[in-house]
């Protein structure tokens, strides 16, 4: 039988370090449990020590979570690790994740800590863990940088200190996956207790190699891998899930080792988190990009309609992309909407339902066949999105050859409606000053992007944009068959974002982090 590498997610904690990538608590919970549905073993919902906000996210997280295990992060030091435990303590499957720098260039200009101080505190801090539960990782961070023999060392004590997981972190993206292998059989080779525990990696894409790096390390021994949705995270992001789930899948025969993930809800889930956070993802993303399974030219489209194995090495069905797909249209009643939601991955509430159709019912008289993008963004923005302290309640524009643009905006602020008007060089220059003027913020728009949701000149329009203000950044995103109504949905969900940063700082002995 093939061996199973443990599938460790943390969109929701690296993901999240995303710029711009902030997750409120309820949608955490969404993607949470959607992670649980698609099979990972572990999924990592935030760094409790951090913020108020993650403290929160942990601990609904563990409340809804129950065959996955919940995940808490926590440098090593008794404060951070009692913040994770007490988010993490009602999880049925709670884990703390302790992580501690162990390269020289770290452990001298961060830490300014010597070998000898970070073993002693890697051990006490495991010791300490697992006074509240037998599920202890320890990350050595920056360990692909680090002094092979150390790294040995380290993970020979903090398994001897009970740590069940050691983690390899090549925290920088830096490794090249000959080394990284390398590095992974030397571990398994000096660590005397290293079969006492799992040995796992954690992997940057700062030079495209996050995905390799970590098939590199399986080959040679590890067997967890730690995976965002889309390969979202920190810089240039972190191995993606969909990557490495499919190489496995896909290529069976050189990979002797199989995973517990669902791969028909890949695509629903990648579509997911990319709504939430607002980071869209590449048109040529492998796996989920929009262009992943399209073939344009000719030869292949003949080759494909033929036998669709001749260029396609993935049945798009097995990550969940269905070419019959149900089309909606303005006659469909409540009853299929229920259950074609349902077949979608969304088991709404009869009033979340009402609202659902009666917008459903107003996009169906603009749009002929709504199909399931637009069902998605209309269930994640409509209708799940949570109460925010900004909404558009109506807009309209003049613009065109000859006239001045102009903006009326109503809003609700708060729960209290007020409107004004505004001009600009553009329709939507116009919305973002009257937006701006009536909630009274002052925040930098460093970029804006349209695209079509689907295919048809009757699309919507999805549009992003990354606001800035004083030093936080938050992405908003919004979707309508008018992209000048987009455009507003997505300022003001950006808008919202940023207050939400703004009233869920760091902890001050978190800052710098
Ligand atoms: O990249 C890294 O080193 C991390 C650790 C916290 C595991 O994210
Ligand atoms: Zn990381």
């Amino acid at each position: 039988m093939k061996e199973k590498v443990y599938i460790f997610d943390t969109t929701l904690r690296d993901g999240e370090q995303s710029p711009g990538a902030s997750m409120n608590t309820a949608e955490k919970v969404r993607i949470a449990t959607q992670l649980e549905k698609l099979g990972v073993d572990a999924i990592e919902a935030g760094f409790p020590a951090s913020s108020e906000g993650d403290f929160e996210a942990v601990s609904e997280v563990s409340k809804k979570v129950s065959n996955s295990e919940v995940v808490s992060l926590a440098r090593a030091s008794v404060h951070d690790i009692d913040w994770a435990w007490k988010a993490v303590s009602h999880a049925a499957r709670p884990k703390i994740h302790i992580f501690l720098a162990t390269s020289d260039i770290h452990m001298q200009y961060k830490l300014a800590m010597s070998r000898e101080e970070v073993l002693k505190s890697a051990v006490e801090a495991v010791k300490y863990a697992r006074s509240f539960t037998e599920n202890v990782e320890f990350s050595a961070e920056d360990g692909s940088r680090s002094d092979p023999d150390f790294l040995c060392q380290i993970f020979e004590a903090v398994i001897e200190a009970g740590a069940n997981v050691v983690n390899l972190p090549d925290t920088v993206g830096y490794a090249v996956p000959a080394e990284y292998g390398e590095l992974v059989a030397y571990i398994r080779k000096n660590t005397p207790n290293i079969d006492k525990a799992i040995l796992s990696v954690h992997c940057h894409n700062d030079l495209g190699l996050a995905t390799a790096n970590t098939l590199a390390a399986i080959e040679n021994g590890a067997r967890q891998a730690e995976v965002t949705i889309n390969g979202i995270g920190e810089r240039a992001g972190n191995t993606s899930l969909e990557e490495l789930v499919m190489t496995i899948n896909t290529r069976h025969a050189f990979l002797p080792v199989t995973t517990g993930i669902d791969t028909t809800r890949i695509y629903r889930i990648s579509r997911l988190v990319s709504m939430i956070t607002g980071i869209m993802v590449q048109p040529n993303k492998a796996i989920v990009g929009a262009n992943a399974f399209a073939h344009e030219a000719g030869i292949h489209q003949h080759g494909v309609l033929q036998n669709p194995m001749t260029y396609e090495i993935m049945k798009p069905e097995t990550i969940g992309l269905t070419t019959n797909r149900l089309v909606m249209g303005k006659h469909s009643g409540k009853h299929a909407l229920r259950e074609h939601l349902k077949n979608i991955g969304y088991d709404l509430s009869e009033e979340e339902l009402k609202l659902v159709f009666k917008k459903f019912k107003a996009l169906a008289d603009k749009k002929k066949v709504v199909l399931d993008e637009d069902l998605e963004a209309l269930v994640n923005e409509g209708v799940l999105r949570t109460a925010d302290i900004y909404s558009l309640t109506y807009l309209h524009v003049t613009a065109g050859t000859t006239v001045m643009p102009t903006a009326t905006v109503k809003m609700l602020i708060s729960g209290n409606e007020t409107f004004c008007t505004g001009s600009g060089n553009g329709p939507i220059d116009a919305v973002f000053n009257a937006i701006s003027q009536l909630t009274e913020t002052r925040s930098s728009l460093l970029r804006f992007s349209v695209n079509a949701l689907t295919g048809g000149t009757d699309a919507q329009g999805e549009v992003t944009v990354r606001l800035k203000e004083e030093e936080v950044i938050a992405l908003g995103r919004g979707a309508d068959p008018d992209i000048i109504t987009a455009s507003a949905y997505a300022y003001i969900n950006g808008l919202n974002r940023l207050e939400y940063l703004k009233n869920h700082p760091p902890r001050k002995e978190a800052e710098g982090l």
